[in-house]
């Protein structure tokens, strides 16, 4: 939620700070003369380690680190990691517990005996990747073996103080950025030259363009054509301390305040290649329960069970699919965690309702926040107190402010916290059975800034409804240097202090990590510990929404991009951010459908759901003083929701199938056009339209008052979803204008592309249920043609997802036309998971023919159709029906 706006005074000095920090004339020349480098030799372990010497030290943002160790490992054939830290200190770095990971060796010990290097240039070959550096001034580069491309190169010198890092590197100026978020860019999913990307988590709501925001990610993909040929690479800097990075086109320079240089360099070549060999270091992305898949319904402000009843009856009512509803803070008492109303949420009552909804299938989330109120008489408090797990200031908790009020922070990076934190879980769902948790406000987000105390016989907050003014009694800390760090990250866009509105960066945790270094991670550590505490009281498959995410965070849980605008702008930014997300390894994304706040018009909220349908994470939510904007309140809208949400529904099988696919391969759901054409330059900054797995496009209108959308189509044919009469066929990709009215978005299948579908329904559990059918897709008109597809099911409550556990099904799908024969043909590859009718493929589809005289014979699984073929033929589209069709009705898994 954004807060409050800041004081007269506090915007001036943040504008002076803007113009002497920040200015677009900033020079980013080097500040040293950079390190020597000294020694280096083969470590034990199959790395090297150096040792670096700085060459004049001077007092700019602090002293320099007089040695540094530089650890090169070629960690794997696509990977290579360059860590550079204090050789003689330990440094804080990001958790090894909650991102498991090789350890370098430890500092302080000198491994093997030192040589001098010789002054020359030299090289550590990896099988794709080099590593080749320069002794004085040090220099580093990573360069691609197969095509010589240099992927970085640290130009300028190595800077390294206590609380300042900098290194910079050159770039092509062909080559072309995503990723380094989270940040709404108004400029679309490429990144752009000469805007800053800030990382540092903060609540600042997402209607703020190109500012830091709830996640930090610190890792882009950068992508080439070289002669033709794509090439795609990653460098990770995993490093959770607050940094700027400022990419100027020819040239990216980190400026990090704290923390290791600890780069990942990732081969790839081609994109999905680069989010594999990326998800396989930092965590594959969550199985997700197919429920979750389903559409989801909230909004903060159902201020009482029978709202939410009523919710519930007229997405039924309006024939809308809804697998969700979801209460923000209405249900707690007080907004307190883990309690309920018991007047506007009695519990008996909301027992009632959750039998009944869960008996049909749907399910039920709620909202927790991070912050649990100071309040003697409330029990989750009393055992975190006795428990010790809050963060400190001083020795004593640390004082914010929060909906409930007063309240102090958990430090999850504690165990006891974690211990803590699961009972509390395990009594909140003994008392209410949810079906999954929202993390809110986890960056962690304070209506106040600095040393707090709870103003003496004031009520504090007060007044009705959500109060985010801070009603604490506070002053200033400035006295640490962790408080006012000599260089100054353009944190929320304006240079704010790096404690504003969250907890001061001089408390402390476990074990005296302060919050300055750990301050990103707040919300991935909360993560972990919630679907923890989550997977042990369910045993079931965890559903987790978080705001604040960071590296590896789409191993617990899900993300949505925070507080939107209902506006336009906002739309279209949600597909740049959802895409992002993907590269980041957290697919299971989208935003809030038809915006936070303020109210959208009916015609936004129609083009919002035709999008949001198909983000991966398909939820609308509301703001509390924003009027009502269920699909259902308006009939336009409800139409657009059935058209696009009933496409949804059918295609239910192939989302939950990617969604296999990203936890074994991290492949995103959603993702640029450009990773199904990585050659094809023309989509490299195409954030207006998106695919779901490789070849399902979704081009929707993203404009007020147009009933047309220009749409850019890759090489190749596509068949239009809808009708499936229609194609676009070019040679070398084309852009065409497509109708688009009202209640209509354009969905194009692909070429070569088996999609698996079901009938649909309105709720999940039922359209699950519904039989298969399968619409092959070859090239328009070829004489000759292939298309294949896949298929996973499974139990889909069973914590783990993966074949060989005796719970799932997983079918390759193949199709060839030529010399007057269709085949079809499947391989199971595991087939223990069925319903007692098994799967059954009633229908088949075939786009692209010639004409019905292409196809003399058809031949499923090695066998000729008997049935005459009975096609319902449209131009190019042939439907056969396999219903009386006894031996070749159940392709699949009995
Ligand atoms: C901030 C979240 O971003 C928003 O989605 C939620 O409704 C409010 N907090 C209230 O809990």
């Amino acid at each position: 939620m954004a807060s409050s706006s800041s004081s007269l005074a506090f915007s001036l000095s943040l504008l002076l700070a803007l113009i002497l920090c920040f200015s677009p004339t900033q020079s980013y020349k080097t500040i040293g003369k950079g390190y020597r480098l000294v020694s280096i030799e083969e470590s034990p372990d199959g790395g090297f380690i150096g040792y670096l010497q700085v060459k004049q030290k001077n007092k700019i943002y602090g002293s320099d680190i007089t040695t540094l160790r530089l650890f090169v490992k070629h960690e794997t054939d696509s990977r290579l990691r360059v860590h550079i830290t204090d050789a003689k200190q330990q440094r804080w770095e990001v958790p090894y517990n909650l991102l498991p990971r090789e350890q370098p060796p430890q500092v302080g010990k000198v491994i093997g005996k030192s040589r001098k290097s010789p002054i020359t240039v030299q090289e550590i070959s990896g099988s794709e990747l080099i590593f080749s550096y320069t002794t004085d001034p040090f220099t580093f580069a990573v360069k691609r073996r197969s095509n010589h491309e240099t992927l970085f190169n640290t130009t300028s010198s190595l800077v390294f103080k206590d609380q300042y890092l900098e290194i910079s590197t050159s770039l092509p100026k062909e080559a072309s950025l995503y990723g380094l978020g989270e940040n709404s860019q108004a400029n679309g999913i490429k990144l752009v030259p000469n805007e800053p990307y800030t990382l540092y988590t903060e609540d600042v709501s997402a209607i703020n363009l190109n500012t830091d925001l709830y996640g930090s990610h610190p890792m882009y993909m950068d992508l080439r054509n070289v002669g033709g040929k794509a090439y795609a690479h990653a460098v990770l800097l995993l490093n959770s301390n607050g940094m700027d990075v400022f990419y100027r086109g020819d040239s990216l320079t980190y400026k990090v305040i704290g923390g290791v240089f600890d780069f990942y360099f990732i081969a790839g070549p081609s994109p999905l290649n680069v989010v594999d060999q990326y998800t396989q270091l930092i965590g594959r992305p969550a199985p997700m329960p197919y429920w979750s898949l389903g559409f989801h319904q909230c909004r903060w402000g159902y201020h009482n069970l029978s709202v939410v009843e009523d919710v519930v009856d007229n997405y039924k009512k309006a024939k809308i699919p809804l697998d969700v509803i979801w209460n923000d803070d209405d249900h707690m008492d007080g907004h307190k965690d883990f309690t309920l109303n018991p007047v506007a949420y009695p519990r008996a009552k909301l027992l009632a309702f959750l039998d009944k909804i869960h008996k049909i299938g749907m399910k039920y989330i709620v909202i927790n926040d991070p912050g649990i109120g100071v309040n003697a008489s409330y029990g989750t408090f009393q055992r975190a107190m006795a428990a010790d797990v809050f963060i400190k200031y001083e020795g004593k908790p640390f004082l914010a402010q929060v909906w409930p009020g007063p309240v102090y922070f958990p430090d999850f990076l504690n165990p006891k916290t974690v211990s803590w934190w699961g009972d509390e879980i395990k009594r909140f769902h003994d008392l209410v059975p949810i079906d999954g948790l929202w993390i809110d406000m986890n960056e962690v987000s304070n209506f106040c800034s600095g040393l707090c105390t709870i103003p003496e016989g004031k009520q504090c907050p007060s007044g009705e409804g959500p109060g985010w003014v801070c009603c604490l009694d506070c002053k200033n800390i400035t006295k640490t240097r962790w408080d006012d760090p000599p260089y100054k990250i353009n944190a929320t866009g304006v240079v704010a202090p790096v404690g504003f509105k969250t907890i001061a960066t001089s408390a402390t945790h476990y074990n005296g990590v302060r919050e300055y270094d750990a301050h990103s991670i707040y919300g991935f550590s909360e993560t972990i510990a919630t679907h923890k505490g989550l997977l042990n009281v369910q045993g079931k498959r965890p559903f987790i929404l978080s705001r604040s995410t960071f590296v590896g965070s789409g191993q617990y849980a899900a993300h949505w991009t925070g507080d939107n605008q209902g506006t336009w702008q906002s739309l279209q930014v949600s597909i740049s951010t959802m895409l992002n997300f993907g590269i980041f390894g957290v697919p299971m994304v989208g935003s809030d459908i038809c915006g936070f706040y303020p109210q959208p018009t009916e015609e936004l909220c129609n083009r919002w759901i035709e999008v949001g349908a198909f983000y991966p994470f398909s939820r609308d939510h509301a703001n509390y003083y924003s009027p009502r904007q269920e699909l259902y309140q308006w009939d336009t809208v409800a139409d657009s929701a059935r058209n696009a949400l009933g496409m949804r529904y059918k295609i239910l099988p192939f989302l939950y199938t990617l969604n296999y696919e990203a936890h074994m391969t991290g492949a995103p759901i959603a993702r640029p056009l450009f990773f199904s054409f990585p050659e094809y330059t023309e989509c490299y900054g195409n954030s207006r339209q998106f695919l779901l797995g490789s070849s399902l496009m979704i081009s929707p209108v993203l404009e007020q008052g147009k009933t047309e959308v220009e749409a850019l189509f890759p090489p190749g044919s596509w068949y239009h979803m809808f009708d499936m009469t229609q194609a676009v066929v070019s040679k070398n990709g084309k852009r065409v204008t497509l109708p688009a009215p009202l209640n209509f978005v354009n969905v194009h299948l692909y070429q070569n592309t088996i999609l698996p579908m079901q009938q649909g329904g309105l709720i999940s559990k039922d359209a699950r249920t519904t039989p298969f059918s399968l619409v092959i897709a070859f090239p328009a008109g070829a004489s000759e043609g292939y298309a294949t597809g896949k298929l996973y099911l499974d139990e889909d409550e069973l914590p783990e997802m993966k074949l060989g556990n005796g719970q799932s099904t997983y079918v390759d799908f193949y199709a060839s036309v030529g010399n007057g024969t269709m085949k079809m043909w499947s391989q199971v590859k595991e087939g223990k998971f069925a319903l007692s009718k098994g799967w059954v493929i009633e229908k088949v589809s075939v786009l692209g023919l010639r004409g019905a005289g292409q196809v003399s014979e058809i031949q499923i699984n090695g066998s000729p159709m008997t049935k005459k073929i009975e096609v319902s033929s449209k131009e190019h589209t042939y439907v056969i029906g396999l219903e009386d069709e006894e031996e070749n009705k159940s392709v699949m898994v009995e």
